[in-house]
């Protein structure tokens, strides 16, 4: 089982540190897009979390199915109205199966890269697709590889620096690691976390989609269906299983 960076310290900040992707501008479009794919059949999320997704989408009547890796976010979950209508698996999302058969499976907000081997990645596609429905869909959400902004030899990015907070991420480019260590100023102490992701380039998750039996149906910079450009820093994109 891959290690738990969501533990409780995380889980219970999470709504609240991340409370601009819980905006109503952020959330609708991503349930506006999934619910189309979910048509009258389910929808799994990998990666549930908090129910960011989930909850806004069980409301529009998708009968939504979840897996997570963190009892302490999925507390958070089921703590929440309309949860009771979400069935939650614990476990990873590489391997973790559950009953059903779903229209549309979808790791949004960059989880992909949560897991840190090019194997597990490989192995969380595969797992999708054996719970996709013959045409159903595999849907992530991820940020691209911010490597143009990396000159040779050096290995630190920051991505966030105010008064109180500092992000930064560390780049291991030979084994496509990044780690992000935070450290944010709580009253009289320092808090420090880190990371560890794994980043993949979007024609890598088109091979392992294809290793599944996806193949690529559509790529946007955004759930609007903004388009796919040399400018993006993120896509959404969507595989048919075959
Ligand atoms: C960034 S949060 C996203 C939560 C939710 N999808 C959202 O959009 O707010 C990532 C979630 O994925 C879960 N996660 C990370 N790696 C996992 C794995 N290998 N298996 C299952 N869950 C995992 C974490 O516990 C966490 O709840």
């Amino acid at each position: 089982m891959p290690e738990d960076h969501f533990g409780e310290r995380v889980a219970e900040r999470y709504d609240t540190s991340a409370a601009d992707m819980f905006e109503p501008a952020v959330v609708d479009p991503v349930v506006d897009f999934l619910a189309e794919l979910a048509g009258d059949g389910a929808a799994l999320e990998l990666g549930i979390g908090t129910g960011r997704i989930a909850l806004p989408l069980r409301q529009r009547g998708i009968r939504v199915h979840g897996i997570d890796l963190s009892d302490a976010m999925v507390a958070r979950l089921r703590a929440k109205p309309g949860a009771e209508d979400i069935g939650v698996a614990i476990g990873d999302f590489a391997t973790t199966r559950v009953e059903g058969t779903f229209s549309v499976a979808y790791l949004v907000f960059n989880t992909i890269m949560n897991l840190t081997t090019q194997d597990e990645q490989v192995a969380c596609f595969q797992n999708a697709a054996v719970h996709l429905r013959p045409g159903g869909c595999f849907v992530i959400e991820v940020e691209l590889p911010d490597l143009q902004r990396l000159p040779r030899g050096d290995s630190f990015r920051p991505f966030t620096v105010t008064p109180t907070r500092l992000g930064i991420d560390e780049y291991d480019v030979e084994s496509q690691g990044l780690i992000s260590h935070h450290y944010r100023v709580a009253g009289d102490t320092l808090e420090v976390w880190s990371i560890p992701f794994r980043y993949v380039w979007p024609s890598e998750l088109d091979l392992m989609a294809r290793l599944a039996g996806m193949m690529l149906r559509e790529r946007w910079s955004g759930w609007r269906r903004e388009p796919f450009t040399s400018e993006s820093t993120k896509h959404v994109s969507v595989w048919e299983k075959t």
